[in-house]
């Protein structure tokens, strides 16, 4: 295993060695919060930091925040200069504070939109900025669909209400922005065919994000269930040496008014 798991279940080693593109990914999301030197920022499930860090060359005051506080323990030792909290999105204590919320790769964790969404705008100055991607309706489906199958194979049938995911259409998620006081926009749903890394790639990606979904199952039993998912899905999602997740975003951008 590589880091410790033991504070919360998230492993920010195995984060930042095989998963960085997640960070990476969220380059264009920061062209859409262009980003003015000296405004006040907050990032919003920050992770281990690359993307604070990034914000903060370019003259940001930026506030990283991660329910995760391995994440925010190894953010906060590669970026000492730069404030990280842990904090859970749903209970803020902010108001009126920052010019703008970004958040990448992590509203999809969040089962209660309506609460994390209030949250936001309460965080928000008046005429202050959302803007977030995440994974929309039928992200990663290919990927779920074959672990379910394969947990109904071994006998443990996957029970719907232990789905450790949010993910929305573009009407749905748009409406509660609006109900909660948000101007949108702008916003997209759209696929984004996503390498993982080399041949452990998919095996990688379930470790870090899926296992929530193995829960009552054993090591072994796992084991077993991850190698025929990896079967199960080469031909479509295998092609040279390298693993494509079918990822869909969501990206929004919403105006406090
Ligand atoms: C995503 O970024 O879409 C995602 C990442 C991990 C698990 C599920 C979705």
């Amino acid at each position: 295993m590589v880091g410790k798991v033991q504070v919360d279940g998230w492993n920010a080693s195995l984060y930042d060695k095989e998963h960085s593109f997640v960070s990476h990914l969220g380059g264009e999301l920061v062209q859409w919060l262009a980003p003015k030197p000296g405004e006040k920022i907050l990032d919003l499930g920050c992770g281990t930091g690359d993307i604070a860090n990034q914000l903060s060359k370019q003259g940001v005051d930026i506030t990283g925040m991660d329910k995760s506080e391995n994440m925010v323990e190894q953010a906060q030792k590669k970026y000492p200069d730069i404030t990280f909290i842990v904090e859970d999105a749903v209970n803020m204590r902010y108001s009126n504070e920052f010019d703008a919320v970004f958040s990448n790769a992590t509203l999809h964790w969040i089962k209660t939109p309506r609460q994390a969404l209030q949250s936001i705008y309460q965080a928000l100055k008046p005429g202050g900025r959302f803007v977030a991607e995440f994974g929309g309706k039928g992200n990663v489906q290919t990927i779920i669909g074959a672990i379910m199958n394969q947990l109904g194979e071994v006998g443990v049938p996957y029970q719907s209400e232990k789905f450790p995911w949010y993910y929305p259409s573009i009407g749905e998620y748009t409406s509660i922005m609006e109900q909660v006081g948000f101007r949108v926009t702008h916003a997209e749903h759209f696929d984004r065919p996503t390498p993982l890394n080399g041949e452990l790639g998919l095996k990688n990606w379930i470790e870090m994000f899926a296992t929530g979904m193995f829960e009552g199952v054993t090591t072994e039993t796992k084991e077993v269930i991850v190698t025929r998912v990896e079967d199960s899905l080469r031909t479509g999602l295998f092609r040279n040496g390298e693993w494509i997740a079918d990822y869909k975003r969501i990206r929004v951008l919403g105006i406090k008014e």
